[in-house]
């Protein structure tokens, strides 16, 4: 697990070739396997394969979305804030599964911050929701841009970790 976490690079350029039905389930199955609060399961994932769509989302908030430009695949992390007071907690928990996943899968991923992320004057959730038309009951965390990497990153050096972060008492 520790060589596939050092692996795993946010990937922002794709190859112009679709995600297999398989790997998207694959996907989706990490995505549900995440644990959550209470057990209270308040997730909801949209999976967009509409490339008019995906370029559409990049559009959708301020900021770097540069991965959702070439992604063949997108899916959108949501949770309703009704079943759970720790909803965003839970959904970045089933989106570091995807993540996870896709490196598995050999796949490329990146995570696109929409939550407090702003549009203009309007919020990035507000326009993620309008455009995919899902429920105003749902929060969006974010947006999971997914493909064949199209570029290539050195993996993450065990001996170079923020070590000073942690704290032995
Ligand atoms: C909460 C969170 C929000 C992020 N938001 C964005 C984003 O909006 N756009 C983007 O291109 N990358 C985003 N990233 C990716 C980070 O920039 C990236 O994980 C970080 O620079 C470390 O690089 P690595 O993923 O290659 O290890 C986000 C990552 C996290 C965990």
């Amino acid at each position: 697990m520790l060589e596939l976490m050092s692996r795993r690079r946010s990937i922002r350029k794709f190859k112009n070739e679709r995600v297999s039905e398989e790997a998207i389930k694959s996907l989706v199955d990490a995505a549900l396997l995440a644990p959550s609060g209470k057990n209270a399961k308040p997730c909801e994932f949209f999976v967009v394969q509409d490339k008019v769509k995906i370029e559409k989302l990049a559009a959708c908030k301020d900021g770097p979305t540069e991965a959702l430009k070439s992604a063949p695949l997108a899916i959108v992390v949501t949770a309703n804030p009704e079943k759970s007071d720790v909803w965003a907690v839970d959904a970045a928990i089933a989106a570091s599964h995807i993540l996870l996943e896709a490196e598995a899968l050999g796949l490329g991923c990146c995570w696109i911050q929409i939550m407090n992320r702003r549009s203009g004057q309007l919020m990035a959730d507000s326009q993620v929701k309008k455009l995919l038309n899902i429920s105003t009951s749902l929060s969006v965390l974010c947006v999971m841009a997914i493909g064949i990497a199209d570029e290539s990153k050195e993996p993450h050096a065990i001996d170079s970790l923020s070590r000073s972060n942690v704290h032995f008492l």
